[in-house]
């Protein structure tokens, strides 16, 4: 199975893309993740990202698009695979869609997660994540039970560069921008399926899991 999550940033795909993978045996790409670590690693990769993720922009698609096509190709995306933050334009939609008939594959699943403005400014500028397993937290939704430290291994919480309220709003700016003609896109093919992002998180992965299935 092979699921696309779309959203704005803040809306939860993170927190339902660590569900989805755990109940359905997926491989989770995100391209966010992936280009942090080579940040963190400053490859040559991490140092051309790191100057639009500081600001809020979108990195160039020809980067993210090579990242994407060699990832999927990996053999543990055989079975499946859950894109969480790619496609972000439409030329990487396409550039996806075209990979995809080359390895005989197709998408089952565009899942758009959609979230009011103002909840999610609210979410990103409170969000908290564990260096060490990756948990995601929320000062105020989601609080870790002692004052930045995780719940699950006793990591430090950090706070992403990108989640000031500055970089919020323009990530939230350049999405608009970007995303409505990829919206469009996955709409025109019928593939688009809106999910209530505005409700607690489980109840916004029941929603999910309804329309994916309950695994057996
Ligand atoms: P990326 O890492 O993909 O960030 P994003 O899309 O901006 O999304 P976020 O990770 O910020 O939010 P999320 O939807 O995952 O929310 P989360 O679950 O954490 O991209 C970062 C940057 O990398 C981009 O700006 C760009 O520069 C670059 N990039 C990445 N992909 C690219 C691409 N394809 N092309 C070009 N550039 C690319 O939740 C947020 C908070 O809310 C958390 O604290 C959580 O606890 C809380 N929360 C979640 N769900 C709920 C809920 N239902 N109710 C209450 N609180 C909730």
């Amino acid at each position: 199975m092979n699921i696309i999550l779309l959203g704005p940033p803040g809306a939860g795909k993170g927190t339902q893309a660590k569900r989805l993978i755990k109940e359905f045996n997926l491989p989770h790409i995100s391209t966010g993740d992936i280009l942090r670590e080579a940040v963190a690693n400053q490859s040559d990769l991490g140092k051309e990202a790191e100057e639009y993720m500081n600001k809020g922009e979108l990195v160039p698609d020809m980067v993210v698009i090579g990242i994407v096509a060699e990832r999927i190709k990996e053999e543990d995306c055989l079975e499946g695979f859950l894109l969480d933050g790619f496609p972000r334009t439409l030329a990487q939609a396409e550039a996806l869609e075209s990979e995809l008939q080359n390895q005989n594959k197709k998408i089952d699943y565009v899942l758009n997660i959609e979230v009011d403005e103002s909840e999610l400014i609210q979410r990103l500028t409170g969000r908290r994540i564990c260096q060490g397993c990756g948990r995601i937290f929320h000062l105020v939704f989601d609080p870790p039970n002692e004052t930045d430290i995780c719940d699950i291994c006793g990591g430090k919480l950090y706070q992403r560069e990108d989640d000031t309220f500055e970089t919020v709003k323009k990530r939230l700016d350049v999405y608009k921008k970007q995303t409505t003609s990829l919206i469009q896109y996955y709409d025109k093919q019928g593939q688009l399926i809106n999910i209530d992002g505005n409700k607690q998180p489980e109840l916004v992965f029941d929603e999910i899991k309804g329309i994916v299935g309950v695994k057996n």
